[in-house]
């Protein structure tokens, strides 16, 4: 009898050449990364109502409920959500217990992420390196065992009360971590999924600090800075903000920084820092292969998305900046679908409205054809439809 060896990639996760397609990765060999990173493994939420974020999430944006935890698998302090669509795996979690640190920290942030999860191979390498590149080491490496195996994890901190919890998952089975059982909902998915991995994360930080994370990234996780970067010449004028991309070396794991540029208006990352009261996530752009698709299913369920302008579409220099799109624009128009080419290729991307009570995290919705870029032509356009609504809430 011969026995096979799992494929511990579930079954309906891309394949690797769909991911590569979808989310713009490059070759790359990992052996001598001094801190290698295979991908990402959660992003964990804080949020005031886990149970209804969580069914917002199934019901609008199609992700699987796969797992809980709460008071009754034994953990009194919160309920925590484990939903998945494709490559993206969600955790959203909310106090059960009023003396739970969540509502401290929901108290102070609000609704958002407090932790971006990465798979590693080897924790305690990656630790060690971290730890003599001068990180605050927030958990040490160590186990967790239920019936499906162990999983061995520690944490760093990164900007704000943010942290990266490191996670190798090689030797477990289970459906998220130690602690989580398997669980479905009654709630009827759609048959098509809408959005398929995680793109890119983007932090903002305080005025001055975004070349102190990039050096962090730089430096601890051995990230390299992609080329595209948003400097003076259109920080004033247009988006109020200063960007600058790091990744690891496959692009798997990218993480664009902002911060606030002085500018003739309140830029638009003060307003998050304000709000979250300090440095935290933005956006989460979430790869999908049909954007036209993705944007029509979530109209109808009552997802918001930032206008676009109808000047923007028709800007005589917009068909020759982005030459030959498969997508007829009028498509694109009727959807304020933007557009950005590079010499890779082109990209199609959408933004939607703060998806919380606060003016803070939201989603982008991105479709690639080649480019590894994150849309740096269509700032001017985004930041002029995102400061109406900054002034439609009396923060400009
Ligand atoms: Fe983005």
């Amino acid at each position: 009898m011969s026995i096979e060896v799992a494929d511990r990639r579930p079954a309906d996760q891309p394949e690797p050449e769909d991911l590569r397609r979808l989310v713009g990765l490059v070759d790359h060999d990992a052996t001598a990364d001094p801190f290698p990173v295979l991908g990402w493994d959660a992003l964990v939420w804080v949020v005031g109502n886990a149970t209804q974020t969580a069914h917002f999430l199934e019901s609008a944006f199609g992700l699987r409920l796969e797992a809980y935890s709460g008071p009754e698998t034994g953990n009194r302090d919160h309920k925590a959500f484990v939903l998945r669509s494709g490559g993206i795996r969600f955790v959203v979690k909310g106090a059960v217990d009023p003396a739970s640190p969540l509502v401290a920290h929901h108290d102070r942030h609000g609704d958002g992420i407090v932790d971006i999860a990465l798979e590693v191979p080897d924790v305690d390498r990656c630790i060690a390196h971290a730890r003599a590149q001068g990180a605050t080491v927030l958990v040490e490496p160590h186990d967790s065992t239920d019936e499906f195996g162990t999983v061995r994890s520690a944490a760093i901190a990164t900007y704000g009360d943010t942290r990266h919890t490191l996670v190798d998952r090689s030797r477990y089975d289970g459906p998220y971590l130690p602690g989580y059982v398997p669980r479905r909902s009654t709630y009827s998915p759609r048959a098509k999924r809408i959005i398929q991995a995680i793109d890119h994360v983007v932090g903002n930080v305080e005025l001055g600090r975004m070349d102190h994370w990039v050096e962090f990234y730089r430096r601890v996780m051995g990230f390299q800075n992609m080329a595209e970067f948003v400097g003076d010449d259109i920080a004033t004028d247009y988006s109020a903000l200063m960007s600058k991309v790091v990744a690891n070396g496959n692009h798997r794991v990218k993480f664009p920084l902002n911060e606030p540029a002085v500018s003739r208006k309140r830029s638009q990352i003060d307003e998050y820092l304000e709000f979250y009261q300090g440095p935290g996530v933005q956006h989460i752009a979430l790869a999908t292969s049909d954007i036209l698709t993705a944007v029509d299913t979530l109209r109808s369920e009552g997802v918001e998305f930032l206008d676009t302008p109808a000047t923007y579409y028709e800007d005589p220099e917009l068909r020759a900046r982005i030459g030959r799109v498969r997508t007829p624009v009028e498509e694109l128009q009727k959807r304020g679908i933007l557009v950005d080419r590079d010499e890779d290729g082109y990209l199609l991307q959408i933004f939607t409205k703060p998806l919380t009570d606060r003016p803070t995290v939201f989603f982008e919705l991105i479709e690639r054809h080649g480019s590894l870029g994150f849309g740096k032509g269509n700032f001017k356009a985004l930041f002029q439809a995102i400061e109406r609504e900054q002034a439609a809430r009396g923060n400009l």
